[in-house]
């Protein structure tokens, strides 16, 4: 039988200015990096300087038979003081949508993916107040300048792992520990400013659908038979896919206002109770044994895909898939990730799950925040030297799946 996907599905892959474009000098990852935070040395300049070769990338991903890209704008060069907009940089963008819908590529535009100008994050980042204030001028002025070339966006990329790696982990910037008071903070201003950019974006551009790019990365017990690791874990992730609304209440990230439902899937992880890590909220993650790993330890198991799918069935929306990768030096794990996690989405859909597209994280080996080049999720290598362009025999895959709209048979 072939398993064929629905007509009009999206085949793209995803990516964040910071992490491809090379040349962010104004913002908080940059200024981590020169504090030493990159872990590998590596700079996040040039990176794979896509800032000037986007037009050259967006031909390859056509030519690669993807119909989709999903992107970020970068802030920081947008509005590199407040309230001072650049238009240059706004014209740089307009030239990059304007690039991909001439090659035919829907654009889903992500208006936050990790990185903030200096100027947000010297008056306190996302945890000060007045902070949702202080980015939808932004949001106004892109959707603005930019929205008739914009097939989708996304408010926000992973408003939990964002304030749970910079407040809680330390791994992101602001590189704060165990700071549980800041991390609820960024998550209550970051569930205003997606409400309040919902409500802007719908205003500007009402033919746009606006999501946001929610990761799922499930907790379960490291023992299920002990009751405090079963505790532990059904608060883990309670708190893993929630945010603030107000008295002490949460909302799941999935139940906020939204067009569609964007969901990077990577792994999962166990927890286990303990009372040696209260900073870490008394838990000790691990990883579930028995599966293969990727090169960033994270198990690799494609059927969970299919589970993090078929829990959004319920909710009754359209829902893509925003990310969902491997980070593997060698090409044949991805390849045979690609085949079986794009199965398991199949699966879903004849399970009823209103899937409408699939976004690879990524498309050229990039620069992987903290951990610099060392890890290469790319369908498409990148020489560093040079800045070639190496097509990797997992993009010849993903080309003649998104091609026939459809799997190979088993
Ligand atoms: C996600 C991020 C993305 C990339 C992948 C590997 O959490 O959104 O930028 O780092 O992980």
């Amino acid at each position: 039988m072939t398993r064929a996907f629905p007509e009009g599905f999206l085949w793209g892959c995803a990516t964040a200015a910071h992490q491809v474009e090379g040349g962010n000098h104004n913002n908080d990852w940059w200024e981590f990096e020169q504090r030493g935070g990159i872990r590998t040395g590596d700079s996040s300049d040039p990176a794979c300087n896509h800032y000037h070769r986007f037009a050259a990338d967006f031909r390859l991903l056509r030519q690669l038979g993807q119909n989709a890209h999903r992107l970020s704008i970068e802030w920081s060069r947008v509005e590199p003081a407040r309230g001072e907009f650049d238009l240059s940089q706004l014209r740089h963008y307009r030239d990059v949508l304007t690039e991909l819908r001439e090659q035919g590529l829907s654009a889903m535009v992500t208006l936050h993916h990790f990185t903030s100008p200096l100027w947000f994050t010297r008056r306190g980042g996302w945890a000060a107040a007045g902070s949702p204030a202080a980015w939808l001028p932004f949001v106004r002025r892109v959707a603005e300048e930019l929205g008739h070339l914009v097939s989708f966006w996304c408010t926000l990329n992973e408003p939990l792992i964002y304030a749970y790696m910079g407040w809680l982990d330390g791994e992101f910037p602001p590189s704060r520990r165990g700071d549980w008071r800041g991390t609820f903070r960024v998550l209550a201003n970051l569930r205003r400013a997606h409400e309040q950019a919902y409500r802007d974006l719908h205003k500007i551009t009402p033919q746009v659908p606006v999501g946001i790019a929610n990761h799922r990365w499930p907790l379960l017990p490291h023992n299920p038979t002990r009751r405090l690791d079963r505790l532990a874990a059904r608060v883990g992730d309670r708190l893993m896919t929630s945010w603030p609304v107000g008295r002490g209440r949460l909302q799941r990230v999935v139940e906020a206002p939204s067009d569609f439902l964007g969901v990077n899937h990577y792994s999962r992880e166990l927890v286990r109770f303990t009372l040696r890590r209260p900073g870490q909220g008394f838990v000790e993650r691990s990883v579930p044994p028995g599966l293969p790993l990727s090169d960033f330890g994270w198990a690799v198991q494609p059927d969970w895909l299919r589970e993090a799918l078929l829990e959004l069935k319920p909710l009754g929306k359209p829902v893509y898939i925003t990310e969902n990768g491997i980070a593997s030096a060698r090409d044949e794990p991805r390849q045979s990730f690609l085949c079986a996690s794009l199965g398991k989405a199949w699966e879903a859909i004849q399970a009823g799950v209103d899937l409408r597209g699939y976004f690879h994280w990524t498309s050229v080996d990039n620069f992987e925040w903290a951990r610099g080049y060392s890890m290469r999720f790319g369908l498409i290598g990148v020489d560093l030297e040079t800045q070639e362009r190496q097509v990797k025999p997992s993009a010849e895959l993903y080309a003649r799946i998104a091609r026939a709209n459809a799997l190979p048979d088993e």
